[in-house]
């Protein structure tokens, strides 16, 4: 594909794990393998130690509970991780994951040891449940989700993280651009048989934001930061 073709996002692609018609096998053997692909790119230990750290360490030091919260959390694989580094740092953590596919729950429910409550739901389902009195979350991440979102969801999930979050959102995903097309097309390569890794993958990054493109559909008081190449980030801090 010549660079022209990543001028703009290709939001007429539609992803192979979005039909839930799709090959059962296939599909869990994509959500297992997140685990690894997420490892290798997606950044989290970086976003942990700048973003995530200072507020678990508050939390040991109070003695009260970090709450995570994973919008599209798919198989967990990233929330395990962030509650397993926080527990290192001495806090105690409260995760929830919610996605609206139970195909992804079954994964994350499955995963041995797993520490957080995971709940089909919608963001808005949380939100609504804030005016029966639920505690707001202190950190509200995504992984991998915002490129899945047509202009409306994306709304949606921004507003409803916004609501959620007393500390931080931080929404993680692919940074489009024709050298990620082709880094990913060539890595993915060992991990890519029986799932849907490389077609979704692919069809991910055209789908992707440019910093540049995502800046102006945040809202106030939000920003782009890029830790790498290849990712980006949009991220609400603590309100004054
Ligand atoms: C590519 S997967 C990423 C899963 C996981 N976060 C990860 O990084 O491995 C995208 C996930 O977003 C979920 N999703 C799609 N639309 C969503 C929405 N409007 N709100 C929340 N999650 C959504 C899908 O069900 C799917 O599990």
């Amino acid at each position: 594909m010549s660079t022209a073709g990543f001028a703009r996002r290709d939001t007429a692609l539609r992803e192979l794990m979005d039909d839930p018609a799709c090959d059962a096998t296939r599909l869990r053997r994509t959500l297992e393998r997140f685990a690894v692909v997420n490892r290798l790119v997606s950044g989290w230990g970086g976003v942990y130690r700048e973003h995530i750290r200072p507020l678990a360490r508050r939390r040991a030091a109070d003695g009260t509970p970090l709450r995570i919260l994973d919008i599209g959390c798919g198989g967990g694989d990233v929330l395990e991780r962030l509650i397993a580094l926080a527990r290192a740092d001495g806090a105690e953590v409260d995760a929830v994951g919610i996605d609206p596919d139970a195909r992804s729950l079954a994964v994350a429910l499955a995963r041995p040891g797993h520490r957080a409550d995971y709940r089909r739901a919608h963001s808005s389902d949380l939100v609504a449940e804030l005016a029966t009195g639920a505690a707001r979350f202190d950190v509200v991440i995504s992984n991998h989700v915002l490129h899945h979102l047509d202009d409306a969801a994306l709304a949606t999930v921004l507003r409803d993280s916004d609501a959620l979050a007393r500390s931080l959102v931080v929404h993680s995903d692919i940074a489009r651009s024709p050298v990620a097309y082709a880094a990913y097309a060539v890595g993915i390569t060992p991990l890519a048989p029986g799932s849907f890794l490389r077609t979704d993958g692919l069809r991910s990054i055209r789908r992707s934001w440019t910093p540049r493109e995502l800046a102006p559909a945040l809202p106030a008081g939000w920003q782009v930061l890029r830790p790498g190449r290849f990712r980006l980030l949009a991220v609400r801090g603590e309100r004054p």
